[in-house]
């Protein structure tokens, strides 16, 4: 089928709700695809920060297949290697406890949504049941998770949603201060806000956050689904501003390609959780956390620092393109400011030019994979600012 068949009938059978990009890829190899018709893309968008080792890393798809074909699936009701191992791994990393899997981003926010609001009602009592979010958040797409969204073009057609949630500015510490009583529970931040717009929190803010929580036994919950496993140059980006959450969620880069989302727990809620009190089916599969073990070993602490090297490289060299007003981000997680044009109408000349590129928001948005090769970088960079340079 060519692109415009597949685009056809994808538009005819599946629900349309997606705004997409009119392209179908059809094969991928490091950090470049190709459509249905033989274009060749350069990726900057790693399927919106999951393929951590870009398309189809022989290694890693070896890790999976080798696990496929000796024990794929069997429920949580038995034990199973690779899971233990896994939550072994992240906990050793991250300095977490324990670790729950679930299968998406939004899943891991729901799980740490609970754990927050049993701790608040074991330990503080009935009423300690509200989460505080910041504007311009984004935690998922389930009911739960929009709620804690705080952007309010989310809060709208789909009433009622669950309560529980406030909504704090970013980087105004005084303004937290005066929304924290006996009914918070938790404070849920994005140390970068991806969806957002790219916005990292200030370092002073995230301290203060972090010394209000303990102090007030708030639960200080960091959503790591887009910053996680890597992604901003530490396998999580609070490792580099010296706070220890309470809870931590990630998802999207974990497995490189497979569904997977993992919610960590801290010292104070590592036995919060009881059976029956979270659960789902498909949550720690061997197969998806054989991949997920394969990307944290070439994730290692000697690899990262070439990410943080890169995301410097690339934020110095986009700052000099045209229309690019300035630059955010840690590490392979990287926005821009734009003058006069869309965000949108980059990312169209982008594909037009052979490189894909992500909006957030109103900014331009590139999460190159992080293995990444030098040459590939410098080829999407050229592409990117020709694409620039037409619009
Ligand atoms: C910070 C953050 N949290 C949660 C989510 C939701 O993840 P998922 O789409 O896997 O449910 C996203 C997705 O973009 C995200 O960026």
């Amino acid at each position: 089928m060519n692109s415009n068949e597949i685009i056809q009938r994808d538009k005819e059978y599946v629900a349309n709700t997606y705004g997409r990009f009119p392209i179908a890829l059809t094969r991928g190899k490091g950090a470049r695809c190709w459509d249905a018709d033989g274009k060749e893309y350069i990726d900057f968008s790693s399927g919106i920060g999951v393929n951590s080792l870009g398309f189809s890393d022989p290694d890693w798809a070896a890790a999976v297949f080798a696990q496929l074909i000796t024990l794929q699936h069997t429920s949580n009701l038995y034990y199973t290697e690779p899971g233990g191992l896994l939550a072994k791994t992240l906990c050793e990393r991250s300095g977490m406890k324990k670790v729950f899997f679930a299968n998406s981003g939004a899943e891991s926010n729901e799980g740490a949504i609970k754990c927050a609001r049993k701790y608040g009602h074991i330990n503080r009592g009935a009423d300690c049941d509200t989460i505080i979010t910041l504007e311009q958040s984004f935690h998922g797409r389930t009911l739960a998770a929009l709620s804690a969204t705080g952007q309010h073009a989310f809060h709208t057609q789909f009433e009622p949603f669950p309560t529980g949630f406030k909504y704090a500015p970013p980087n105004d510490l005084d303004a937290l201060n005066a929304m924290v009583d006996n009914n918070i529970c938790a404070i849920m931040i994005e140390i970068v806000q991806g969806e957002g717009g790219v916005l990292t929190l200030d370092r002073a803010y995230i301290e203060g956050v972090a010394r209000l929580c303990a102090e007030r036994d708030v639960l200080l919950i960091v959503d790591e689904v887009q910053t996680g496993v890597g992604r901003t140059g530490t396998l999580f980006a609070y490792q580099q501003f010296g706070v220890l959450p309470d809870i931590v969620t990630c998802a999207k880069g974990l497995c490189g390609g497979l569904p997977i989302g993992a919610v960590l727990f801290g010292e104070k809620t590592a036995d919060t959780f009881a059976p029956g009190d979270h659960a789902t089916t498909f949550g720690a599969n061997p197969a998806v956390c054989s991949g997920a073990l394969h990307v944290l070993s070439r994730l290692n602490d000697e690899y990262l620092p070439r990410v943080r090297k890169l995301g410097e490289r690339v934020r110095a060299q986009i700052s000099a393109m045209p229309h690019v007003t300035g630059v955010s981000g840690l590490g392979l997680m990287i926005g821009a400011t734009l003058d006069g044009i869309t965000s949108r109408e980059v990312v169209n000349a982008g594909i037009e030019n052979g490189v894909i590129a992500l909006t957030a928001k109103d900014r331009l948005r590139l999460l190159p994979p992080l293995n990444i090769t030098d040459a590939e970088l410098d080829e999407g960079l050229h592409r990117l600012e020709h694409a620039l340079r037409s619009v």
